[in-house]
């Protein structure tokens, strides 16, 4: 397929988890050549090529920047584990160290590349009971907002004033595991299957979603429009609360059954069984973008048991064009 990536080399720093994965394949079936900037190999396999670094030093990976035609850089260590000192650390140095050293790899070549794609979180705008944000809401209040203000802030001193920049604001993404991991809907889609999905504290705490399609479609516009700029909400236009996202998980693996969790067995059960934060499962957020409907962007997966039923039919393939 012929297309404004065809041909064209795109970096992907951070590329070898979930998104990353998914987002090469994307990209290589566009005909972009994709490089992979990760700590290590990728576990799953493709046509990309792997470039090591450790995401805080200019060890030699910086030539492969050069003439490149577009840096994403979705680089961090997961949120989705036990918050503990030296975890809350990695969370925050892994993200914001990385992008500073892109930063001082983009002053240290003759050709950067001219469009710079950043991740960052709709957790930014912490943990809002029941209002809507948009990009035109306030910041929120805790870890997850501190470490996406620095994440953004450290982006916003990397970047090149040459070079045009969009900041995604992402919210849960629903993919398929390409052997790279598949996000928290794995853990999700197993705790709806075994019964287990059900409410989980009051049960009207938002989640905001997006189809790796649509995240994968995003990032591409991002990198070919030219008129994309400044940072964008990227979710879909129809969040849940979490009664409703499990109802529709539930449908959707074909389980009548979903027993509630109280609270406090959220955070006996998160903590111990799952080695995780409970208070992923107890707080969350509606988000939406205006921006995106502002600049013309249309979601394949706008509406929650479609996306549901594309993810885990793991027979279907996930639509590329
Ligand atoms: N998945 C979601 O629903 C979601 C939603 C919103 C935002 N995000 C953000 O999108 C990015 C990618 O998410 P993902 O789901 O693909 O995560 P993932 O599967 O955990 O992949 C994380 C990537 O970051 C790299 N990384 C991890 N620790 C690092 C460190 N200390 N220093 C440098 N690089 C490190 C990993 O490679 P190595 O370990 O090999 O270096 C890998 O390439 C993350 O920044 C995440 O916060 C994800």
């Amino acid at each position: 397929m012929l297309n404004a990536l065809t041909d064209n080399k795109i970096i992907i720093a951070g590329g070898s988890g979930f998104l990353g994965i998914s987002l090469a394949h994307h990209l290589i079936d566009l005909g972009a050549s994709v490089v992979i900037f990760s700590r290590h190999e990728p576990k799953a396999s493709g046509d990309w090529r792997h470039v090591a670094w450790d995401g805080r030093t200019l060890d030699g990976w910086q030539h492969e920047l050069n003439g490149a035609a577009g840096l994403v850089n979705l680089a961090g260590r997961s949120v989705n584990c036990v918050k503990t000192p030296d975890h809350q650390d990695e969370i925050l140095r892994s993200r914001v160290e990385s992008t500073r050293v892109l930063g001082a790899a983009m002053r240290s070549i003759d050709s950067p590349p001219p469009v710079w794609v950043q991740m960052s979180t709709a957790h930014i705008y912490g943990d809002p009971p029941a209002d809507v944000c948009t990009e035109e809401s306030a910041e929120g209040y805790g870890l997850a907002p501190f470490v996406g203000k620095a994440w953004e802030e450290a982006f916003s001193d990397s970047v090149l004033s040459t070079q045009r920049s969009v900041v995604l604001r992402t919210s849960f993404v629903l993919g398929k595991n390409r052997g790279a991991g598949g996000g928290a809907l794995e853990t999700l889609a197993l705790l709806a299957r075994l019964g287990l999905g059900g409410k989980v504290g009051k049960g009207t705490q938002g989640m905001s979603w997006i189809h790796e399609w649509d995240m994968n479609r995003l990032i591409e516009q991002a990198l070919t429009h030219t008129d994309m700029q400044g940072m964008f909400i990227a979710s879909s236009p129809y969040p849940a609360s979490q009664v409703e996202f499990m109802r529709e998980l539930r449908r959707v693996v074909g389980m009548p059954i979903g027993l509630p969790a109280l609270s406090w067995m959220v955070r006996i059960g998160a903590r111990f069984l799952l080695r995780t934060d409970p208070e992923l499962a107890l707080y969350g957020r509606y988000v939406v973008s205006k921006r995106l409907e502002e600049n013309g962007f249309e979601f394949k997966l706008p509406k929650l048991r479609e996306a549901l039923q594309t993810t885990l039919d793991q027979s279907a393939p996930t639509p590329t064009a």
